[in-house]
């Protein structure tokens, strides 16, 4: 199984936001765990990271028709908020889709309860750090890590 996760919007700085909404790892270390956790459950994993939302938006495009992969964490960080052009490209895509957030984004600011991806993602991990993205491999693959 392949498993694409795209992670957007000022996660590359992860290391240097606030570690309690976020926790402390960098997002180098937060992809090796996550290839570590593929790796142990026996898929495939490409971890993806952009700060330019029209490249995100190609990523997603790139889902339509597969091109291999076979699920998708999303993880569009503030984008998630706000972009409705990222939810109309994810609207047609017909494989999976786990929306992972680091922090509660329930339970923060009113602004990031709202979510674009409301009834375009089959699942929804919130508010678990770096775990919330093992448990969407374990939930998309049906392994353990
Ligand atoms: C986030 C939550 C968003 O509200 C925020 O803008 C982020 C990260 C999370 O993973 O907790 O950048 O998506």
């Amino acid at each position: 199984m392949r498993i694409e996760v795209l992670n957007g919007v000022n996660l590359d700085v992860l290391g240097r936001r606030d570690p309690e909404q976020y926790g402390g790892l960098s997002i180098a270390e937060l992809e090796t765990r996550i290839y570590q956790w593929a790796l142990a459950i026996g898929c495939t994993v490409r971890c993806r990271q952009t700060n330019h939302e029209g490249e995100y938006v190609e990523w997603c495009h790139e889902l339509y028709d597969r091109g291999g992969v076979d699920a998708a964490i999303i993880n569009p960080a503030a984008w998630t908020h706000y972009s409705w052009a990222i939810r109309d490209a994810l609207e047609p895509v017909r494989i999976p889709l786990v929306e992972v957030h680091l922090s509660n984004v329930d339970e923060r600011e009113e602004w990031r309860r709202a979510s674009v991806l409301e009834g375009i993602c089959t699942h929804r991990i919130v508010g678990k750090g770096p775990d919330g993205y093992r448990e969407a491999l374990e939930y998309l693959s049906g392994g353990t890590a």
